[in-house]
């Protein structure tokens, strides 16, 4: 594709950019250095998560681990709790391996080269650009929801930018469009455009540096670009899960590999849970017979308020039963701990509703 500027064109380009995020950067945690380890937890923490859900697990994860050595170190549900309510905990599991990693063949220091980023787990293309080039200054683009839907507006280009030819063709426009001489500022200078002036909804043409070179703008197309993007039908899934109460206010959690956990518990500890096909009631009471070994007939489930809960495309419902018990089973590979206090162990915010509705009054 042919590049909309000229060299001089997208060299004035360039420096009003430039020029306009050095002014109006928002002074974010990440950017009080540059540190490749801050960097780099920041990014994975931004991947699919708002700036302002990131900020406090930010601040708490790097108070807990200060350098890649410590995370490296920490025992691994320790780096799962600290991620709990984030989501997507591959990410966490991923960082966690990728820093041992670091520790074991780099000497602790984030490798400098994409190949070698490449090549930790859980880094792909975007996480390496983003970290090399503002770590290093590598002269790396970056390409994520917010740099794309800002390329896509200034070349008006239509279409699911996520399809995967127009995916590569962005790409391609990220890569020539570079500030070779600042390429840490330049990525984040389009990541601070799309995400404060150049936004899905109601973009601030009035306040954006570039808007003179915006073709979407000059087509009065801001509305229509980006296309929506073509959609999944939400599946629907209800399970029903167990919390079974003792009088001291105490219950039981599992680590079940059942067919619902990756998306709904990611392997965490989890109250007993099903996925149910019709009749809640007796099916959880089957499942807890099966996996805790206790008598169904004698458990009194008794229903609590329904709660939804959305995962990428799955419309979930979560079905609660409470079981007073008088006491909690004893199994391997099950914890008992105090229902008002999960947040001891690694559990998922799916978890965390469950437990709500046995605590209201
Ligand atoms: N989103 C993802 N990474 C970012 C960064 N470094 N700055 C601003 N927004 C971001």
């Amino acid at each position: 594709m042919k590049s909309q500027f000229t060299p001089r064109a997208l060299k004035a380009f360039q420096r009003r950019l430039l020029g306009w995020f050095r002014t109006h950067r928002r002074d974010l945690p990440w950017r009080a250095s540059r540190d490749p380890y801050r960097v780099w937890v920041a990014e994975i923490m931004l991947q699919q998560t708002r700036i302002a859900a990131v900020l406090p697990y930010y601040h708490r994860f790097l108070k807990n681990f200060h350098t890649v050595e410590s995370l490296a170190r920490a025992p691994q549900d320790k780096v799962l709790r600290l991620w709990s309510g984030l989501g997507y905990y591959s990410r966490a599991r991923n960082l966690h391996r990728a820093a041992k990693g670091i520790v074991a063949r780099h000497e602790g220091k984030f490798p400098p080269t994409l190949e070698a980023a490449l090549a930790l787990p859980g880094i792909g293309r975007y996480t390496a650009a983003a970290v090399l080039s503002i770590a290093y200054d590598v002269p790396l683009a970056v390409l994520d929801g917010n740099v794309a839907r800002v390329l896509a507006r200034l070349g008006a280009i239509r279409g699911d930018l996520r399809a995967p030819r127009r995916w590569r063709q962005l790409g391609d426009t990220a890569d020539s469009l570079l500030a070779r001489s600042a390429p840490g500022d330049w990525n984040q200078a389009l990541m601070e455009l799309g995400e404060t002036v150049c936004t899905p909804q109601a973009p601030r043409c009035g306040a954006c540096p570039v808007a003179r070179w915006c073709r979407a703008r000059a087509l009065n197309l801001t509305r229509e670009i980006p296309a929506p993007r073509s959609k999944r039908a939400a599946v629907k899934i209800r399970i029903a899960a167990a919390i079974l109460r003792d009088p001291r206010g105490r219950t039981i959690l599992v680590r079940d590999p059942g067919a619902h956990d990756d998306v709904l518990f990611s392997r965490m500890w989890q109250f007993p849970a099903v996925e149910v096909a019709r009749e809640p009631k007796p099916e959880l009471a089957k499942h807890l017979s099966e996996i805790l070994n206790v008598d169904a007939a004698s458990l009194d489930l008794e229903a609590l308020p329904a709660a939804r809960h959305g995962v990428t495309f799955r419309n979930i419902t979560l079905l609660p039963f409470l079981a007073r018990v008088q006491n909690l089973p004893k199994r391997p590979r099950t914890r008992v701990v105090a229902l008002s206090n999960l947040s001891r162990l690694p559990v998922s915010s799916a978890t965390h509703k469950i437990a709500a509705a046995a605590l209201l009054p």
